[in-house]
């Protein structure tokens, strides 16, 4: 699945009835009454359930307009030197989380790519990851022509199996990047303990938790460092953007030089002090994101709440299980709300009907990634004539063996979700989410007749 791309459809399908400045969300006076569940699946020809869209995302206020046309006035569009806006942000953004440092760059992929870097990730080495993640997370390891290895993943909370990484270590281990997906946090005391034991740096992957807490520490500060991404669909957004959060002086040198073509003496123009490159924020993103900022806590705040009041209703339904938070979790960013679907308690209604079902309705939703470890670009890529000649035969062979991640494969036959913006608007949406689960359930035997 390709999830920019089912983000953009349903950005669009949110936003339609709620373009313009100041229109915080899209909600509208309901069109139609709600159909009871008895009535028939609008799949089939029903009511549905819900017609008013959902929030619109991004919400856009007018302190954002002044922030970007102050940066348009003052004609310094560039981060040059230390900056205005993105130094600004990296001390608002380091302080919210409890960092010392962070360092602003182009996205989350880039502070990916230069947080491998600051821990020396190259050819050769083995890096640790989920296979239940965006692409990016594996891409920025091929980048550095590493392998990846993946560690199958807790079906319960969908995130990565913490329990399992130490079995996948070896001599070659590198780092371990755990990502805390959809803003639920991963087991960290199990990830930190194991990375303690076996002397290895962790880069976490929060690039969509921005306000995920671990035992009421901050995602991103718990591991060496840690990575956000503030893309269009992101909970805290400039279109494009990343940061890299740190504690350690050395990382934070290293990040903000790379970031910066390798530039590192202070005051010298074209003073070199390592290879690096063009990773830079501009201070348009960085402008927007000091506005948006402004509103991260109450947005949170909210979802949060109708996160809470979701999981009660959905917990009554059989057959949905919402993903499990870790004993640890003090806080979860919900970037998604994630549930596993199990189609036995639908009549064997097939997933791919359920979201249609569910979508009809008027619940936009989405079945979530396909196996990252099983995609052929990556089969394709340790095959290339480059990993050939970095990686014997035999290598390539046991990474093979050591790849299968079943749990995995299977979460990825059953997982459902639904976007933050979702989870911004009144109490009753999170009603008419699980009143849309329910009428399809009830009739779901019809559906499975009538596919
Ligand atoms: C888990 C994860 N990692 C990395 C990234 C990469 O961030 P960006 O799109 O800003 O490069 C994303 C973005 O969607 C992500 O969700």
């Amino acid at each position: 699945m390709n999830i920019h791309l089912t983000r953009r459809r349903f950005l669009r399908t949110v936003s339609a009835g709620a373009a313009g400045l100041g229109l915080a969300n899209g909600v509208t006076s309901r069109a139609l009454p709600a159909s009871p569940i008895g009535e028939k699946p609008a799949i089939l020809g029903g009511r549905p359930v819900r017609t008013e869209p959902f929030p619109a995302w991004p919400v856009i206020q007018e302190n954002d307009e002044k922030g970007w046309m102050e940066v348009l006035h003052s004609k310094d569009w560039c981060r040059a030197g230390d900056g205005h806006f993105t130094t600004q942000f990296e001390e608002a953004w380091a302080r919210t989380l409890g960092a010392k440092y962070c360092v602003v760059a182009s996205c989350g992929t880039t502070a990916l790519y230069t947080s491998l870097n600051a821990v020396g990730v190259g050819p050769g080495d083995e890096v640790i990851l989920p296979p239940y993640t965006f692409v990016a997370t594996l891409n920025v390891i091929l980048m550095q022509y590493a392998l990846p290895v993946f560690v199958d993943t807790d079906r319960e909370s969908l995130q990565i199996d913490a329990h399992k990484i130490e079995a996948k270590l070896t001599s070659r281990t590198r780092c371990i990047m755990p990502v805390h997906l959809g803003g639920n946090p991963v087991n960290m005391d199990v990830v930190l303990e194991v990375a303690k034991r076996h002397k290895l740096p962790v880069v976490e992957d929060a690039c969509q938790a921005h306000t995920g807490e671990w035992r009421h520490r901050r995602v991103s500060t718990l591991g060496d460092l840690g990575c956000f991404s503030f893309q269009a669909s992101k909970n805290l957004n400039s279109g494009e953007g990343g940061a890299i959060l740190t504690s350690d002086p050395a990382h934070h040198e290293f990040c903000k030089s790379f970031q910066d073509q390798g530039r590192g003496q202070a005051g010298a123009a074209f003073g070199y002090a390592r290879q690096g490159s063009n990773l830079r924020m501009t201070e348009f993103q960085a402008a927007l994101l000091l506005q948006q900022l402004t509103r991260v806590e109450e947005q949170s705040r909210g979802r949060e709440q109708n996160a809470q009041y979701l999981t009660s209703l959905l917990r009554e339904i059989p057959g949905i299980s919402p993903a499990r938070m870790y004993e640890g979790t003090t806080r979860n960013g919900y970037h998604l709300y994630m549930l596993r679907y199990d189609k036995a308690r639908f009549a064997e209604l097939p997933r791919a009907r359920f979201l249609e079902a569910l979508e009809k309705e008027g619940i936009p939703c989405a079945g979530g990634y396909s196996p990252l470890n099983k995609e052929r670009f990556l089969k394709e890529t340790l095959n290339s004539r480059i990993y050939r000649k970095m990686y014997s035969e035999r290598e390539l062979a046991e990474w093979e063996e050591r790849n299968a991640c079943p749990e995995n494969d299977k979460l990825c036959e059953e997982a459902v979700w639904f976007f933050q913006t979702m989870l911004l608007g009144p109490r009753r949406d999170m009603d008419d989410i699980a009143e849309a689960i329910r009428k399809i359930q009830k009739h779901a035997g019809e559906l499975v007749s009538q596919s």
